[in-house]
Formats: structure tokens, sequence, C-alpha cells
């Protein structure tokens, strides 16, 4: 099986990380509840993870590294704690609805949004158009580093300083970016970083990270057990125990640990060489296939490893269907949770496929893959 998916999660994994998932099943107690050795075991497994992930992403203190269960959680949890009625957001087009559907959920509580629009060609979403949108009252840009339909890289940095020089909070969605590309939450002006734990930080499913910048406070999502102050009617407010109600998932916050410190030693900006190197071999031997229609930005190698096409005279679900089944090649068909990419692309019904490639995927699997798109363009569907 070739696997051509890693936007949607990382299946190849350095062999490490199963094994620190097995080990915290075995020996792993509950952190923050008891003082036993297997509670404090735990807990010191938890927090050698929050001091990685505050090292990789810039954030100076570890205690505002926050557990969550996968982007959409930290999403909810960054959106609704922090968007009030009558706030003003802006948005893209560009956006999962991991994002939108939060937004949305904001206006019917009384906030406004602006969606800034993409260029219906190449996909982009203009830095200036965003910051143009930004009125008196918006209380914050939310957007995503990556786009996980088209690849195209957001220059966050220059969002998050204009936010930041105007009292704005920026959101950034770094579901298709953690672990490939340079995030520095201070140095980007970033107030609220939310990313998943089992894409590009080849950790385990059910994690996901929420990094909220000094003096941000996030109303919690959730509230109850936390171990601490239980005589008490108020979750407590100290970080990250202010975010994080109930026991944590111990074994997969383990095995993202490990996953950590091979993205930590190989280095995001490697990861990244090598996953584009591969994604543009692709995009090169496919793009003037005939009936191949590639969407996204290919003039830059600042972007996601990600391939989106289109095959004239197929559908989607078709392709990733008969790749599949005739060749062995997992991609992601249909509409990737992004409606208004594929309603700014005119894709809505018939989809796109999604052909996504990791750090340990070979030149051979691409190989593989292009002679498999080439021989779809000589059938009938
Ligand atoms: N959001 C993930 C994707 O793009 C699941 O496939």
């Amino acid at each position: 099986m070739i696997y051509l998916d890693s936007a949607a999660t990382s299946l190849h994994k350095p062999p490490q990380v199963a094994q620190a998932v097995a080990d915290a099943i075995l020996h792993l107690g509950n952190a923050g509840r008891g003082a036993h050795e297997a509670t404090l075991s735990a807990g010191r497994v938890i927090y050698e993870a929050r001091e990685k992930l505050a090292e990789l992403f810039g954030v100076n203190d570890p205690t505002r590294v926050c557990m969550m269960f996968n982007t959409t959680d930290a999403l909810n949890t960054a959106i609704g704690g922090l968007i009030r009625p009558g706030d003003h957001v802006v948005t893209t087009e560009a956006e999962h609805n991991s994002v939108l559907r939060p937004l949305y959920r904001a206006e019917q509580c009384g906030a406004q949004l602006t969606i800034v629009p993409m260029d219906r060609t190449t996909g982009r979403v203009e830095e200036r158009d965003i910051i143009a949108a930004i009125r008196p009252d918006t209380r914050a840009v939310v957007c995503a580093h990556a786009s996980n339909v088209t690849g195209n890289v957001m220059d966050i940095e220059t969002i998050g300083l204009y936010c930041r020089a105007h009292g704005i909070l920026f959101v950034v969605d770094a579901a298709q970016s953690a672990g490939a590309f340079d995030i520095d939450m201070q140095r980007m002006g970033i107030s609220a970083l939310c990313m998943p734990g089992h894409k590009g930080l080849l950790g385990p499913q059910g994690t996901g990270v929420l990094c909220v910048a000094d003096g941000v406070r996030i109303a919690p999502l959730r509230v109850g057990g936390s171990g601490v102050h239980s005589f008490s009617h108020e979750h407590p407010s100290d970080y990250p125990t202010a975010l994080e109600a109930g026991t944590l998932n111990t074994p997969g916050i383990a095995g993202l640990s490990a996953a950590l410190d091979f993205v930590m030693k190989t280095g995001p900006s490697a990861i990244h060489m090598r996953e584009i190197a591969l994604a543009r071999a692709f995009y090169d031997a496919i793009r003037r296939l005939d009936g191949v229609m590639v969407y996204g930005d290919w003039t830059t190698d600042n972007r996601a490893a990600i391939v989106t096409l289109g095959l004239s005279g197929w559908d989607a679900g078709e392709v990733s269907d008969v790749l599949m089944q005739d060749y062995g090649i997992c991609t992601r068909a249909g509409a990737h949770c992004a409606p208004l990419v594929h309603r700014a692309f005119g894709t809505e019904h018939g989809g796109l496929v999604r052909f996504s490639f990791s750090y340990f995927n070979t030149e051979d699997e691409v190989r593989a893959a292009v002679d498999a798109v080439t021989e779809l363009t000589q059938e009938d569907s």
C-alpha cells in the first residue's frame, strides 16, 4: 500500500512513537490525580511534551501549552473562548470547517464575520486583503497557515505583527504546517496556535495542541475534573489546567513526545524540504497530462506537500477508489471539509483528489503514483 494521505493523518511514524504509547499504557497513571509513582511519571511525561512543544513553537512558558484531542478541539476552544457577541472576526475562504463551523456558531451568537475571498485559479488569499478587512471593532483574525486543499501557505508573520500592533487577536490553524514549517508564536504575533499532534508532528491520533500567548485569556470550553481545588465551584484558572478538564490522552501524549524528539532532531525545515521535493516531483510529472487540472499556487516551494487535482470526465471519488483498488494508492477525495474552497473553484459537485506527501514517502512511490495517474488519463472513466 502506498500512503499519500498524510494531510489527513500521518501513517508512517518513527518506531519510537508506538513504543512510547505501549509503555504509557503499561506504566503511566493519571497525571495530577494522586501522588503515587504512576501518576507522577505520567505528569513528568506530559510536562516534557509541553516543554518540547514550547521550544518548537516559540512559547516562552510550557504551562501555556494545553493538550487538546485534535485541531478541531483546539480551534473550538480558542474561537469559542475568545469571540463574544458583537465582536467582528476576519477569516478567509481557504478555511477548513474546523475554523468555519465554530465561527458560524459565533455568528449565530451575535459575532460578525468577514470572509476574505481567494483567487479563483490559484486559491491564494492575499495577506493585504486580510489586513484591509480589519475594522475598528475587529477582535480577531482566524486563518490557516496552510490550506488543506491547495497547500498554499499564508505569510502568518505579516498578519500576526499587524494584529499585535493593533491589539487584535490572531488565531492560527496550523493543521497542515506544524512540524514542517518554522512557527514561532512570539516572533509571529500569534495569540492562539492550534495544531494536531497526529499529522506533521507524527504523533498518535487523539492528540492536539493549543498554545496560548502570554496575557491571552480563553474561556474554557470544558470544565470539570482537574485534580486540584475540588471544593471550588469554578474550574481552576491557572494554565494549562484552565483548558484541560478531565483525564488527558496520556498514551497519545507520550507517543507525541517521542515523535517530537524525531521532528526536533530532524528539523521542520529538513522535513519540509524532503516532503516538498516529493510533491514537486509528482506535480511536475502530472501537471501537463491531458485532462489533469492541478489546483493551488505552484510558483513557490513555500507551500505544503499537497497536490490536489481534478481529472476530466472522472468523479474525484471514483479516481480515489480506482487508485486504491487497482494501484494500492491511498488518497483523499471529495470536499476535504473545506466547502468555500470548492465553491470558489467550482468543484463542489465532482470534488477533487488530494495526494499528500510525508517525509517517509519514497521516490518509487511517487513514480508509482505518476504512472497510475498517467494510466487513468488514458482510460475512459
Ligand atoms: N482535515 C483533515 C484533512 O484535510 C482530516 O484531510
